[in-house]
């Protein structure tokens, strides 16, 4: 029988080839400083497309660029970055791959020299800056940034868009009581913080009909954050408005340390998917074919995103297919060697 890693996914009116996704990943090669995609881009998305990854997924690119975190990062705040976006869709669309592009703010995590802003004037730790508290009119500005990136995004041909609310950058600054200590209608309560990711997936869908996933995530590793009621209340709130997918990862919002081991942000996946019926994607040192299996056959997740295995080996679906014995078909180009 067909592996299910190897199965169509369907997410709203985008099908998939099959179920492994390439986990959004930072390059820091915008070499122009300026947000542009270059031949580095090109090649790096092209080629997991190549290695059969259904669903492709650019690095965190920025909304504003204040909104970096390097002056490195892909950018998507200007019209000039649409036709680099464009490319990278061509030759990810070249290999019968979908798609996606991961819009994302750094908030008090943007490692620049100019001002950069949060919620609250907290910094992360002693190498970053303390952040400028947004204001009303700063808070509306990068929702209609977000809007606009959307925009964009559809005008370079991404058939999905992931908002990076994880790992402790602007989206997450907002959801976390240890970073958002606001007492406007911004922070508080978890209604409140749910705010402002409320109104950047308001705004995106005004633009925006496709596929709209969302990572956060789903453990802050330290007293006082996020709990899983309040992580099963944001995601029951994502679901209500129309996100299509929860992508669970963990971590980053304050410098705790944490203890990496196969499959440990599976349980966060699992119980989101349980407790409130919203699709999963599952990330973190997945690196097995039967692993990413397991998950699937045991609807623990929905799709399977893959990081750094993809950085060690583009053609890790093959690897994977291998694994689980099963044939999978390559590029045309490469058929002598995929038999
Ligand atoms: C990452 N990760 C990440 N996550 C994200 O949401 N946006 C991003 O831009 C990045 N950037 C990034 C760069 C690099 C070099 C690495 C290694 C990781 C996290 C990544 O998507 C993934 O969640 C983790 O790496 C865990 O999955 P793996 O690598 O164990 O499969």
């Amino acid at each position: 029988m067909k592996p299910k890693l190897f199965t169509t996914y369907t997410i709203k009116n985008l099908s998939l080839k099959n179920r492994v996704v390439m986990s959004p990943m930072c390059m820091y090669s915008s070499t122009t400083q300026d947000g542009t995609a270059n031949a580095f881009h090109f090649a790096h998305y092209e080629s997991r497309a190549a290695g059969q990854v259904g669903l492709v997924m650019t690095e965190a690119t920025a909304v504003v660029p204040e909104g970096r975190i390097s002056h490195e990062d892909l950018g998507i705040w200007s019209d000039d970055h649409i036709e680099g976006l464009k490319i990278i869709n061509e030759g990810i669309h070249r290999h019968g791959a979908a798609s996606a592009i991961q819009l994302a703010h750094a908030g008090r995590k943007a490692n620049l020299k100019n001002d950069i802003y949060a919620p609250s004037a907290l910094r992360f730790n002693e190498q970053l800056q303390t952040p400028l508290e947004m204001s009303t009119d700063d808070i509306h500005h990068v929702v209609m940034a977000f809007k606009e990136a959307a925009r964009r995004a559809k005008e370079a041909e991404f058939d999905t868009i992931e908002l990076h609310g994880a790992h402790g950058y602007l989206i997450n600054q907002f959801l976390s009581p240890l970073t958002n200590h606001r007492n406007d209608n911004y922070g508080g309560n978890k209604e409140n913080r749910y705010r402002f990711l409320r109104e950047v997936i308001t705004a995106v869908q005004e633009v925006w009909e496709g596929p709209l996933l969302v990572r956060i995530s789903a453990d802050e590793y330290q007293e006082g954050g996020n709990t899983m009621q309040d992580f099963l209340y944001y995601a029951g709130e994502m679901k209500e408005q129309g996100v299509d997918l929860i992508d669970v990862s963990s971590g980053g919002v304050v410098p705790a340390s944490i203890n990496p081991f196969p499959g440990y942000q599976l349980t966060y996946a699992e119980t989101i998917k349980r407790e409130t019926g919203i699709a999963t994607g599952a990330v973190g040192l997945i690196t097995h074919g039967l692993q990413a299996e397991e998950l699937l056959q045991n609807e623990r997740a929905d799709l399977v995103f893959i990081g750094r295995a993809l950085l060690r080996n583009p053609y890790w679906s093959k690897q994977a297919a291998d694994e689980l014995g099963f044939s999978l078909e390559g590029p045309r180009q490469y058929a002598r060697a995929w038999k």
